[in-house]
């Protein structure tokens, strides 16, 4: 079904507000992946690296004639578009053994001076989008970098087009439970022409129906999403259920958000049972096979890809400590406990370890069981730390974020938890869109004015 265009007015380039709620690392760990290519130097300075390139490009930038601007282009944003642009052509180059990169930055210089921006070749995206991958700092899954397989769907920016797009990128990346990282790369922002945008945080997201007194109906972290969706028309389940998938939301350039039905059979979902606790089924705990993260932007060489969404595999501990866990989510813990007998009258007794390590454990037999990839927060610690001395061994930096790679459940049992990590952002990578404003904000008198339907 096709949801009717929206209400949401054009151009407004708002996202969910997370409203107050704890920042989790709901989104830790990222996909899994492969081998890392050839070394090459990136260095932190872009003039340093202009130099040893020799190239002259970001370097002679000033250069450039006097007054020469374009529109909606400052010359600081094309400085700096320039240097990004050199350091990426030069670091595909470097790494891929493709000799000197001087052509290609002439062709990519006067492009930009031309246009306000550049085009990557399709082999330049791809090798862009998996870096990307390798400079996610919060990932413990980037062992597999380089398995990650691109689709490249520059050409698309209408929303029945991205909706479209997307079904057919979570049925590849499912691929009948055998998961494959896959990224689709829709349209660029260009001067004057932003690129569309995918406004549901991930392809498949559960509602989260918000009663009058505060309770939420489903997953509360996807509350403000149902409410919008909502908005636009989405009837929800009927009854409301704690696992309904919402409707993706697209926002097309310069005009309404929409809804776009995500087809049931693209939905490959596993339900929970535990191994010997034969009540856990009783539970009705379900968890969707594939994570495709759509709210992030990808920078690659300074082009800015507004809707990219990717995909990895899950590891049990985001399912089971997190999505199930927090007591901001599904908080299942308490409910666990009970059905296990313990007392949860005093932590003491240490009811949360339990209950948690029984419920990682039936996400992690119930995903194996269906045959759906999935890790465990002990064999990809062991793997990060492959990936980094693999990296060193390039001569690269392994950027991490402790905070973010030390696994949820039993950290200290892992090798990841042992040691201390360099965080530092380097592109091309992947970043949070703005936040929005307030949910209120955003869109509640957006909505309110053209639907006439919600009044918060
Ligand atoms: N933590 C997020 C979730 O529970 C997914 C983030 C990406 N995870 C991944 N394994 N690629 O849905």
């Amino acid at each position: 079904m096709h949801l009717s265009q929206s209400q949401i007015q054009s151009g407004s380039r708002w996202r969910i507000p997370g409203r107050g709620r704890p920042k989790s690392r709901a989104l830790a760990p990222e996909p899994d992946g492969v081998e890392p290519a050839a070394p090459r130097s990136l260095h932190a300075c872009p003039m340093a690296a202009t130099a040893a390139a020799g190239t002259g490009f970001a370097g002679g930038i000033a250069m450039l004639d006097d007054g020469w601007s374009l529109p909606d282009h400052g010359l600081p944003a094309l400085d700096s578009l320039l240097i990004s642009a050199e350091l990426f052509i030069t670091m595909f180059h470097n790494e891929n053994h493709l000799g000197p990169p001087d052509r290609r930055l002439w062709h990519v210089r006067s492009e930009i001076e031309a246009s306000g921006t550049y085009w990557h070749t399709p082999e330049e995206l791809a090798f862009g989008a998996r870096v990307a991958w390798r400079n996610s700092a919060r990932c413990i899954g980037r062992l597999y970098w380089q398995s990650l397989q691109v689709r490249d769907r520059r050409a698309i920016s209408a929303a029945p087009d991205i909706a479209a797009e997307s079904v057919e990128h979570l049925r590849e990346a499912t691929n009948g439970g055998r998961i494959r990282p896959v990224i689709t790369v829709f349209a660029p922002d260009a001067p004057g022409s932003p690129g569309p945008r995918i406004i549901s945080s991930q392809f498949v997201r559960y509602a989260g129906y918000e009663a009058a007194d505060g309770t939420v109906t489903g997953d509360p972290a996807n509350a403000d999403l149902t409410w919008l969706a909502r908005g636009l028309g989405w009837p929800g389940g009927q009854p409301a259920g704690r696992f309904d998938i919402l409707p993706l939301l697209v926002q097309e350039p310069g005009a309404p958000v929409t809804a776009h039905e995500i087809p049931a059979d693209a939905v490959l979902e596993v339900p929970i049972e535990h191994p010997e606790l034969a009540w856990f089924a009783d539970l009705g705990l379900r968890w969707h096979a594939v994570p495709v993260i759509s709210d992030m932007y990808l920078d690659i060489g300074g082009v800015r890809y507004p809707a990219a969404p990717f995909n990895g595999w899950y590891m049990c501990t985001e399912i089971g400590s997190r999505n199930f866990g927090d007591s901001g989510r599904y908080d299942q813990l308490p409910v666990i406990a009970a059905r296990m007998g313990l007392s949860v009258a005093s932590d003491r007794s240490l009811w949360k370890d339990r209950a948690m390590t029984e419920l990682n454990l039936a996400v992690v037999h119930s995903f194996g069981k269906a045959g759906v990839t999935i890790t465990d927060h002990h064999t990809e610690s062991v793997r990060f730390l492959a990936h980094i001395e693999r990296e060193e061994r390039h001569g690269r930096e392994c950027p991490a974020d402790w905070t973010w790679i030390v696994p949820p459940a039993a950290s200290s049992t892992t090798p990841v938890f042992h040691r201390y990590y360099q965080n530092f952002d380097q592109t091309p990578n992947f970043y949070r869109h703005p936040a929005p404003a307030s949910r209120k904000e955003a869109g509640l008198h957006v909505l309110a004015r053209h639907t006439g339907q919600l009044t918060g």
